[in-house]
């Protein structure tokens, strides 16, 4: 059984104190339910001292990117190697990066071998455009995201990798997937090219997450589907009662 994975992109919101703070408040909150991985993926800004906060909780903590190099003139940027220690877990390829900061599948692939190598689990997220979607080009555009971003990683490292569908249509727009499509898009075209690039047994075992508007009110849905493991959330993952919401929905649903 695949253990469902609940994160919680803050993105660019919540300066130092208001995340240490959100994250102080929290921890009670989400601490009962075990049988959900719980992560919180705040700004470079706070990581650290949101990781400190939450030691000796059993709540994760993401980076929302990592540069492949360990280190170097690369300004603006923060390593892998960086990262190793205080998060496990790194976002990587999130659409926003891919549109505003020129990120690409070549790059996706360099920041998650990167990723593997410091004992990181990239959260590696793929989805389609409006136009890609309305063109009907949403399942060759997937996979070959999916594609492109795990060339040259071995079947071991799977276990250690986390996916994530996030059309872009979906995200911040308040306008979801269905539940439906979203478990046809994860089980038909993200499972399926896992399958064909690892097998059935690797590909069943992978976790992959929906995200694009995810909150309380239909994260039910979302967690009723059978390929569907879980929620890669911003906007509702700001609200301390709406996180905890929807871990308690998926523990309810997923929890085994
Ligand atoms: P929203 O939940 O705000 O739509 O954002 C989704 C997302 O991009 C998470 O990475």
């Amino acid at each position: 059984m695949r253990t469902p994975i609940i994160a919680g992109n803050w993105k660019m919101n919540k300066g130092l104190s208001e995340s240490v703070a959100f994250a102080h408040d929290l921890a009670p909150r989400l601490a009962p339910f075990t049988t959900v991985e719980r992560v919180v993926c705040p700004t470079f800004l706070a990581l650290a001292a949101v990781a400190d906060e939450l030691k000796g909780s059993n709540i994760g903590v993401g980076a929302q990117d990592a540069h492949w190099e360990a280190q170097g003139a690369y300004t603006s940027e923060v390593s892998a190697a960086m990262l190793k220690g205080i998060a496990q877990y790194v976002i990587i390829g999130h659409s926003e990066v891919r549109a505003y900061l020129n990120e690409t599948d070549e790059r996706v692939n360099k920041k998650i071998k990167a990723a593997l190598a410091y004992g990181l689990k990239p959260i590696v997220a793929v989805g389609e455009t409006l136009e890609q979607n309305e063109a009907g080009q949403t399942a060759s555009w997937v996979s070959g995201q999916v594609r492109g971003a795990l060339d040259g990683i071995d079947a071991a490292n799977m276990q250690n990798i986390v996916m994530a569908y996030e059309p872009i249509w979906a995200i911040g727009t308040g306008r979801n997937a269905s539940s439906e499509v979203a478990n046809h898009v994860i089980g038909g075209t993200i499972r399926a090219t896992l399958a064909d690039l690892y097998g059935d047994s690797v590909a069943q075992a992978v976790r992959i997450q929906y995200g694009g508007s995810v909150k309380p009110d239909n994260m039910a849905e979302f967690m009723a589907q059978p390929d569907i493991d879980g929620a890669l959330v911003g906007g509702a993952a700001l609200k301390l009662d709406d996180f905890a919401k929807l871990v308690e929905i998926a523990a309810q649903q997923k929890g085994g």
